[in-house]
């Protein structure tokens, strides 16, 4: 049986290596992303690999579009077996700089974005027996961020959103749906410039691993979630991270 994938964010960076890491392993993919030819590049990329893949330019904070997407998914594929929330953005303002509108954007962006999937989502994969979903949270949601001179209180506080909203669901939609959140580390992706010389040595030092992460790290336990017969896991907060014990 042929199974459909939604990867939002899936142009670039982590979405992008869970888009072709979920492809091999055997998925059609839908991909939601504000980047167009970026998009493309990766949906040619599944096309290769030699599943199906459709794009959808779409902002993932939009539930009306998240409802046509998701529906337009399942008459394109005919299912909805998986779900990838990762689409997220960054915000590092401190709370006495922060704009109300700002705070209310990223809250938008890396947590609503999640209910407006899930909430289309759910009801499809229900009514065909059973999903699994995952969302992208981050270390910074249990942390409260890796520097203590950038605040990034507004996206930690959404990615921490992320985790009581699974472990809710994982009750609401068990026994037939799985939804599990991943918590990546330092994720070294295509754009980063962030974590480069002297910085990454210092970052690299607090690793138990003694290496910064890449998307694959993320992707591997993404392709797991969504492939493991049986799955006796739901509503878990995994932490991908290389055991950074220095925040
Ligand atoms: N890279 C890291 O170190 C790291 C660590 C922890 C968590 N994360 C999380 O992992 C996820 C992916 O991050 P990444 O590092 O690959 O970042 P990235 O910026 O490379 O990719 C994010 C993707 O999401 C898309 N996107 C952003 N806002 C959107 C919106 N409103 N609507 C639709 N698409 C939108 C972007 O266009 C981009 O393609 C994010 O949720 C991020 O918060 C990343």
């Amino acid at each position: 049986m042929d199974r459909t994938a939604i990867v939002t964010g899936g142009a670039r960076g982590i979405g992008k290596a869970c888009a072709i890491g979920l492809a091999k392993a055997g998925f059609d993919i839908a991909l939601v992303d504000l980047l167009e030819p970026e998009m493309q590049a990766t949906a040619s990329t599944i096309r290769e690999i030699g599943r199906r893949a459709a794009v959808y330019q779409a902002d993932v904070s939009n539930f009306a579009r998240a409802g046509e997407i998701v529906s337009d998914v399942e008459k394109t594929f005919g299912r909805v077996d998986f779900l990838l929330n990762n689409a997220g953005k960054s915000n590092p303002t401190g709370i006495l700089e922060i704009t109300e509108e700002s705070f209310d954007r990223t809250i938008a962006i890396n947590l609503k974005s999640c209910f407006n999937y899930i909430h289309h989502a759910a009801p499809i994969m229900l009514g065909q027996g059973g999903g699994r979903i995952a969302s992208i949270s981050s270390l910074n949601a249990l942390s409260g961020g890796v520097t203590a001179a950038v605040s990034k209180f507004a996206y930690a506080s959404a990615k921490a959103g992320i985790l009581g909203m699974t472990r809710a669901l994982a009750k609401e939609l068990g026994p037939n749906i799985s939804i599990n959140a991943i918590c990546p580390g330092v994720i070294q992706t295509e754009i980063d410039t962030l974590f480069t010389g002297e910085r990454e040595a210092e970052t690299v030092s607090g690793i138990a691993l003694g290496r910064l992460g890449c998307a694959d790290d993320v992707a591997n336990l993404v392709v797991f979630l969504a492939t493991s017969e049986p799955l006796f896991m739901t509503g878990q907060a995994l932490v991908v991270d290389g055991f950074q014990f220095k925040v």
